[in-house]
């Protein structure tokens, strides 16, 4: 038999077939059709269950031919999915020891200028820097100075204005200060030596200040040379705080973190430690002490 002559009868086969079903169909319908006129509704029941039946059954096939032909496909998955999973390794680490790689990726960028001073570390014996006059006759280092121009003349043209009160101190007039500050002590009937102990809560030691670094201002609300606490209430303080950190500025000692830096609440101390090192400390809240903890973590 050849191809064209078994496709004709083949298609003569389907043609038949159809129009037997159609006609059985038709007989079908009239026949629930009738049945349904005369309030028997049984036909009309098994036609919709029979419909249910095959619909679900359309259904369960479909998942498990689904579910077949993706048994492989889920093998693979499994190392597929493991990549995410391991990129998402790092938020299961420690905290801290993010933050302590944060740190040192920013440590490493401002070494030159992010030196800690404090009452238990001091100035490196010998250490010097370029000084740079500032119209008030303080010097400040020379690092710092584009950054604290820029930084005043904002403040400036938000209309506040400020006095220097202090920035580069000798080991002579740091202890300078911390003399009259003890005088001053005794002069209100404190003993020497609590006059003496009673100084360094707020002046550092000889060696021990920020100020011997030509990195630290002090700076205070025009016209104001007595510093207190007060000074926080000022605007250009309050600017100053709140914007010192784009200037690569950060608020040395502040509040709350007294047990921390070891010296209390100094709403007018500035430190310079570089613009992304100071954004950093700001962003994530830290003092100078902190931050060089992480270094050690
Ligand atoms: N008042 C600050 C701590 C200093 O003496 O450097
Ligand atoms: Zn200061």
């Amino acid at each position: 038999m050849d191809f064209k002559r078994w496709w004709y009868r083949t298609c003569k086969n389907v043609r038949k077939t159809f129009k037997k079903v159609k006609r059985w169909f038709k007989r079908y319908i009239r026949l629930l059709v009738r049945h349904t006129k005369a309030k028997d509704y049984s036909v009309l029941i098994y036609t919709v269950g029979a419909v249910i039946g095959i619909v679900l059954a359309f259904i369960l096939v479909g998942k498990l031919f689904s579910a077949v032909t993706h048994i492989g496909k889920s093998k693979n998955q499994t190392t597929e999915i493991s990549t995410p999973l391991d990129a998402m390794q790092p938020s299961t680490e420690d905290p801290k020891m993010i933050m302590a790689n944060e740190c040192r990726a920013v440590y490493d960028k401002n070494k030159d200028i992010m030196m800690l001073v404090n009452r238990t570390h001091s100035i490196p014996s010998g250490y010097s820097f370029e000084h740079h006059t500032l119209n008030c006759g303080l010097d400040v280092d020379e690092r710092c100075y584009n950054d604290l121009k820029d930084m005043l003349s904002a403040l400036n043209s938000e209309e506040m204005y400020y006095s220097i009160i202090s920035a580069y101190r000798s080991s002579e007039t740091q202890q300078s200060i911390i003399d009259s500050k003890t005088a001053s002590y005794i002069g209100q009937g404190m003993s020497e030596a609590d006059a003496y102990n009673k100084t360094l809560e707020s002046v550092a030691p000889v060696g021990c200040s920020e100020h011997e670094s030509g990195l630290s201002l002090d700076i205070a609300p025009e016209g104001v040379y007595s510093l207190d606490e007060s000074v926080e209430n000022d605007p250009s303080n309050i600017w100053l705080r709140e914007h010192c950190y784009e200037y690569g500025f950060i608020l040395r000692y502040p509040k709350d973190k007294e047990a921390i830096t070891g010296f209390a609440y100094e709403p007018w101390h500035f430190r310079y430690v570089g613009k992304d090192a100071a954004k950093f400390i700001h962003d994530n809240n830290l003092t100078l002490e902190e931050f060089f903890d992480y270094l050690e973590y």
